[in-house]
């Protein structure tokens, strides 16, 4: 029988377009978003709505599924008291349900946790995470998570520092962080499908010519990047100084308050 995986953040732009592009993969979804999902549901599809800080709730909706994608959350740069929340406390809850359920969670893991890195600078993904915000850190929480859940209990994880999703890129930091849909989703099914991942983490971005980061487990788990944003160029830049000196682009420059970048 086809795989049942659950998707949270259903609701949002990358679970709209994530949903139909699984069903129609032949996986069987369950959907789930704490704001209603907007789409007619897929076939084979089925929503539940939950807040992600509802430690129960989130128990309910992993257990008898056979893998968690978990997009759900903020995805912006905000204050701290309106992370912690969603984030940080909606993180913990899926990687325990994970634990109990033992069952395998690809995290949409972000750019912003490495976004203080200045443009241009090469990166592993053993490099020290430098968070461009509270946001950034909710996603170097995740992964930290991901990787002590792995080594403590064996709860397999894949994380996705995903940089910019979209179906084409716009501006010219996108040259190095664009990832396609496709791309977004061939990474997916490599994660579910992959026998053993442990706890891997993987660049989200194409395979751009103009890229910045490299060394990944992309190559362990079996997912193939296929698209370019080279193609586009030239894109143009947008934003201030800092926007334009910092990996994490404008989430860096917002509420930036050190006086001239270093
Ligand atoms: N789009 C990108 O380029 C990008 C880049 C890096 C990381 N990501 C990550 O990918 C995921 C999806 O991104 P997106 O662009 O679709 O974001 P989005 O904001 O459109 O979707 C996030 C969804 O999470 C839901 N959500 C928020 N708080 C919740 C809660 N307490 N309980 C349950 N659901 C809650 C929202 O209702 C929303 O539908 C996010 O985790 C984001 O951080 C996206």
């Amino acid at each position: 029988m086809a795989k049942l995986l659950l998707l949270t953040g259903a609701s949002g732009n990358l679970g709209r377009w994530l949903a139909p592009a699984l069903a129609a993969r032949g996986y069987r979804l369950r959907l789930s978003d704490i704001a209603p999902f907007p789409d007619p549901l897929p076939e084979g599809a089925s929503f539940i709505p939950a807040d992600l800080a509802d430690g129960p709730a989130v128990r309910a909706l992993v257990e008898g599924t056979d893998a968690i994608l978990h997009f759900g959350g903020i995805s912006v740069e905000k204050p701290w008291d309106q992370i912690v929340g969603p984030n940080l406390i909606g993180v913990t809850h899926v990687f325990e349900a994970a634990r109990t359920a033992r069952q395998r969670v690809i995290f949409a893991s972000s750019n912003h946790a490495i976004g203080f890195y200045p443009r241009g600078e090469d990166l592993d993904t053993t490099d020290p995470f430098r968070c461009d915000g509270y946001y950034g850190l909710s996603k170097a929480y995740g992964e930290l998570l991901g990787r002590m859940m792995f080594d403590k209990h064996g709860v397999e994880s894949v994380h996705i520092r995903i940089g910019s999703a979209l179906p084409a890129p716009t501006e010219a930091r996108h040259l190095a962080t664009w990832l396609s849909l496709d791309d977004l989703l061939a990474a997916l099914i490599a994660a579910v499908e992959a026998p053993e991942t442990g706890c891997a983490v993987v660049w989200g971005a194409s395979a751009n010519a103009g890229t910045w980061w490299q060394g990944d487990d992309a190559a362990r788990i079996g997912f193939v990047r296929r698209d370019d944003a080279a193609r586009f160029a030239p894109l143009p830049e947008s934003g201030d100084a800092i926007t334009r000196r910092y990996q994490g682009g404008a989430f860096a420059a917002q509420d930036y308050s050190r006086g001239r970048p270093e």
